[in-house]
């Protein structure tokens, strides 16, 4: 499959994300990942994204669609990408577009995971996620914990709350959310390539988005 998940945060993009990759091996793709490892491994471009992250705002679209131009060409996308937290601004969107024409990609569907505000606030002060840059493992101390004595249960390394995950981060990225990336739902909208699908659960989110891939 080749899709785009779109969703506030904490609407479970990378939870759904990691299932549908699990199901048929195409690659997730989280720039949010991807920036975190970055920031981990003190690289030039983490150095420069760090202070954008930490206050809960976007990193500038040049740097992130030069990354996405290099992440979209390696061998692992030719079996399928779920896009995770990509595009983010119409900017992102209409570079995405002229990207794949070039490639020669096209994608099957762009999905928009539907949760009500008072779940989104509650899942993003329970999170926590694994420190293993290469494992990046989603826990919720409700939901979903790790180990009694706080690993990852895939890897064993510690599980984390992310540096953005303070209140007042995470309401500038939900403002941020709504200012910069909500207009891509009318965005795709228009090109009548999107889906609404309820992430409540997120079993049922990937069901449904199994049944969309079938019957577009
Ligand atoms: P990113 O990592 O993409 O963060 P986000 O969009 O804010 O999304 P989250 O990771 O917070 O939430 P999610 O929707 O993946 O939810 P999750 O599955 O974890 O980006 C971080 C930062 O990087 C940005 O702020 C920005 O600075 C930068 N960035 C990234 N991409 C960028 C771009 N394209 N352009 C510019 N800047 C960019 O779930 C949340 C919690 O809920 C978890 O605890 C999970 O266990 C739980 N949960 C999920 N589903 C369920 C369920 N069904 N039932 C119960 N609990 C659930």
């Amino acid at each position: 499959m080749k899709i785009i998940l779109l969703g506030a945060p904490g609407a479970g993009k990378g939870t759904v994300a990691k299932l549908l990759s699990d199901f048929d091996g195409s690659v997730q793709i989280s720039t949010g990942d991807i920036l975190r490892a970055e920031v981990k491994a003190g690289s030039p471009l983490g150095k420069e994204a760090k202070s954008y992250m930490d206050r809960g705002d976007l990193v500038p679209d040049g740097l992130i669609m030069k990354m996405m131009e290099e992440r979209l060409q390696k061998p692992d996308c030719a079996k399928g990408f779920i896009l995770d937290g990509f595009p983010r601004t119409t900017g992102q969107a209409e570079a995405l577009e002229k990207l794949l024409e070039k490639l020669g990609i096209r994608l099957d569907l762009v999905v928009n995971l539907d949760v009500p505000k008072d779940v989104i606030l509650d899942r993003l002060t329970t999170r926590r996620t694994c420190a293993n840059p290469d494992c990046q493992e989603i826990y919720n101390i409700k939901s979903k914990p790790p180990t009694a004595d706080g690993k990852c249960t895939r890897c064993g390394s510690p599980v984390v709350q992310r540096a953005d995950e303070t209140e007042e981060a995470i309401l500038f990225r939900l403002e941020t959310y709504n200012r910069k990336t909500a207009p891509l739902i009318g965005f795709y909208e228009r090109e009548g390539r999107l889906r609404h699908v309820s992430s409540i659960s997120s079993q049922t989110a990937v069901e449904e988005i199994k049944k969309a891939l079938k019957s577009p």
